[in-house]
């Protein structure tokens, strides 16, 4: 008689006792004696694995062993679902039939035993998926994904597909990574003795993206809310715990929206997002915070029931220079703060998350609106605990004059970006948006503390091995 398989997540959630069942994943540890045998069995649907227990009589520990019923190997097993006896677990399988699909060799196989550290398994990201550290993280990265999408879905925004390969600069930093086809040996040359892109694919230079907001705000203009979540690129070449050279972004625009309206939706999606971890995630969470972080679930509660502090950044200027702690980089108006400076504000002074708003325009991108004192611009950056900047965004330019000024103040070529002053030529209005860097909330919400540690494959300076 066929069983149909269950997720152990299924079975260990079940009621349903002293029936048939068939459950298949890999086998986290096997242990024992000559009377009995336990077999753990993971299958990646939840943190715990179930326990299968194998009577010596039917399964000696030897023809285990020759059949490799060993740690990672792939296995299906058949038995009976039991209340369990022992502490631990409230039911296991008292198993029928073991049958394996792959062994794994119990010498060569890198993930024998607990305890590796992160930076090792960082070393073979095609295998750490299969601790649970990294099963928790990546059904985080799952649920806060699928959370994004709700909560837009919900809210009336729709979801646009920006380009990965661009022919522009959105942040105007110029940290990108070329795309071409041309001949790495002799390519073509302009006049000026330089590689001419004009001969290249698309008939002109092109880049990985590394943000999605221009396009973004070429469909808020026709369709007043809106949002990008894709992968963007950065050639910076920051080796630090937060950045990664290809990263995850969401980035809503909205038409009609100001900078407090800016505001208002970045804390409250924040909040949404990490309300549902809690509701969702528990098992995985309570793993994270037992054995990386013991103040994870207060920190995220804390987060959720807390109005974020919102200040200028002239503000928090005065509150930086006032502060008795030594910096290493000073503050002073018009500089760019640095990490230790975000933290302070966060973890110090207000003990809380902060909206830091109009920024100096020379420190921000060419597209921010202008302030009435032409000085500061509508900004806003989202810092957190532990993160720094999670979000940064602003209310955009939405004056044609104004625009064309700062892009030529700030060296932005016009004919590259027509298109993106024809949205002020043409039915101009008030925006704004932002962008969430998608792997700093997962480091947040799971508590890791390197970013390389929430993405399944991390590109950073020397490395895109996977
Ligand atoms: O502040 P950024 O550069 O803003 C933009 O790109 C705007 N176009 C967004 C918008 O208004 N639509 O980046 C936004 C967020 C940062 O706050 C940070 O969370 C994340 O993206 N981020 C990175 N995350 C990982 N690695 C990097 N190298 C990152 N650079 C930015
Ligand atoms: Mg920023």
């Amino acid at each position: 008689m066929s069983v149909r398989r269950s997720s152990v997540a299924a079975l260990l959630a079940s009621q349903e006792l002293d029936r048939e069942v068939l459950v298949k994943g890999w086998v986290r540890t096997r242990r024992g004696n000559k009377f009995v045998q336990f077999i753990a069995v993971n299958d990646g649907s939840t943190i715990h694995s179930i326990q299968v227990v194998a009577n010596a009589e039917t399964f000696p520990e030897e023809k285990l062993k020759a059949e490799g019923v060993e740690n990672g190997a792939a296995v299906a097993i058949r038995g009976t679902l039991v209340a369990s006896q022992g502490k631990g677990q409230t039911v296991e399988i008292q198993a029928t039939d073991i049958e394996v699909y792959g062994a794994a060799d119990t010498t060569t196989y890198p993930l024998q035993k607990k305890g590796h550290t992160l930076e090792f398994l960082r070393e073979i990201a095609h295998l750490r998926p299969r601790t649970n550290t990294f099963g928790a993280v990546l059904r985080l990265r799952h649920a806060l994904a699928f959370a994004v999408h709700q909560y837009f879905n919900d809210n009336g925004f729709f979801y646009v597909h920006t380009p990965i390969i661009t022919g522009s600069d959105a942040e105007g930093a110029g940290q990108m990574f070329r795309v071409t086809t041309l001949p790495e040996q002799n390519p073509p040359l302009n006049e000026a003795g330089q590689v001419d892109y004009g001969q290249d694919f698309f008939g002109k230079a092109t880049n990985l993206t590394v943000s999605g907001q221009l396009e973004g705000e070429i469909a808020a203009m026709a369709l007043g809310k809106v949002y990008t979540f894709g992968p963007t690129f950065r050639a910076e070449n920051s080796n630090t715990a937060r950045h990664l050279a290809e990263f995850w972004m969401i980035e809503p625009e909205m038409a009609f929206y100001d900078l407090q309206d800016n505001m208002d939706l970045a804390e409250d999606f924040l909040k949404y997002l990490v309300r549902y971890a809690l509701e969702k995630c528990q098992d995985d969470l309570k793993f994270l915070t037992e054995h990386y972080d013991k103040e994870l679930l207060t920190r995220l509660q804390f987060v959720v029931d807390n109005d974020f502090q919102r200040l200028t950044y002239t503000e928090a200027v005065d509150i930086l220079k006032s502060a008795k702690q030594k910096f290493e980089f000073p503050v002073d108006w018009g500089t760019d703060l640095q990490s230790e400076h975000e933290r302070y504000l966060v973890e110090k002074h207000f003990k809380k998350p902060v909206i830091l708003t109009n920024y100096p325009k020379d420190i921000k991108a060419f597209y921010m609106k202008l302030d009435e004192d032409g000085r500061t611009v509508r900004a806003m950056d989202v810092l957190f605990p532990g993160i720094g900047e999670i979000i940064g965004g602003s209310q955009r330019e939405e004056n044609l004059e104004k625009l064309q000024q700062r892009m030529q103040e700030m060296h932005v070529p016009e004919e590259d970006l027509w298109w993106y002053l024809d949205l002020r030529r043409f039915g101009s209005a008030p925006h704004a948006g932002f962008g969430l860097g998608f792997e700093r909330l997962v480091l947040f919400v799971t508590g890791m503390a390197n970013i390389r540690d929430v993405i399944p494959f991390p590109r950073f300076p020397r490395s895109a091995e996977f």
